[in-house]
């Protein structure tokens, strides 16, 4: 199987609001996959459809050959998940944290503590497993919830804005994580409304109050402008010439 995701015609209504309107979409394995949009547009709602938190109105779809609507445990035990306010426990250690989250994801007694070890190299956070969580910077939480998310070696693994308030400095730290495990065979989901964060993605869609505007490499992305006015054309360029489009489809 090529595919991780493969997404059809998937809808989510709260009431009357339509969150989500008939996406549909595949992801490569082992790509960086980048849903860019701004806030409030559903990226966090796409995130809960395909791991089983939230039930879709309508649609259909598989992660890692799993169906979205009736294989939510074995999503889940193969994937792995860091949500937008990274959820880690403030009052206790990082090692507390990892011990939690190993427990949480079933990792077998014998191996827990080399994943430990791997992870706290990986996150740069050696010498840290005795620290209170709450007393780390930013770009180690932000790492240690990274670490959590994937302590048991996850096929795929769902980012939601993951680097929201951290520093550049960190930022980049982080993205360098998530290249090698990509190198190593881990197929990303990535929401982000930075549109430099999208540069670090092999496929990004633009995802706009529910609806999928594009979905492309990067560089094609801006393409797709770069013969209708500007020289250089970023991807806000482009992200804002399809929104200008889709809105005026809209109006007329
Ligand atoms: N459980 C819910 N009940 C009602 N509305 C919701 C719920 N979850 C999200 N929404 C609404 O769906 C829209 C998309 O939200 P969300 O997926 O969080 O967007 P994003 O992650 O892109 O900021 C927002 O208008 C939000 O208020
Ligand atoms: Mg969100």
């Amino acid at each position: 199987m090529e595919n991780a995701i493969e997404i059809k015609n998937l809808t989510k209504k709260f009431g009357d609001f339509v969150a989500v309107n008939n996406i549909s979409f595949n992801v490569k394995k082992g790509e960086i996959f980048g849903f860019l949009g701004p806030n409030g547009s559903g990226k966090t709602t796409v995130i809960r459809l395909l791991i089983g938190l939230l039930d879709a109105t309508s649609g259909s779809g598989n992660v890692l050959g799993y169906d979205i609507i009736k294989d939510n445990a074995e999503i889940r035990k193969h994937t792995g998940y860091m949500s937008q306010k990274f959820s880690l426990y403030e009052d206790i250690t990082v090692e507390e944290n990892l011990d939690f989250y190993a427990g949480i994801y079933g990792v077998p007694k014998d191996k827990i503590n080399q994943r430990k070890k791997e992870i706290l190299e990986m996150a740069d956070l050696v010498g840290k497993e005795k620290l209170i969580t709450g007393s780390l910077s930013g770009g180690w939480k932000q790492r240690l919830a990274l670490g959590c998310a994937i302590i048991h070696d996850p096929d795929m693994l769902f980012l939601d804005e993951p680097t929201g308030g951290v520093d550049p400095i960190a930022r980049r730290q982080f993205w360098d994580i998530i290249y090698n495990l990509s190198q190593k065979g881990v197929t990303i989901f990535v929401t982000t409304h930075y549109m430099d964060e999208a540069e670090h993605c092999n496929t990004i869609g633009f995802f706009y109050y529910g609806n999928v505007l594009l979905m492309d490499t990067p560089n094609n992305m801006k393409k797709h402008v770069g013969s209708i006015d500007k020289v250089k054309p970023s991807l806000e360029d482009a992200f804002v010439f399809l929104v200008d489009q889709k809105n005026n489809e809209v109006e007329s």
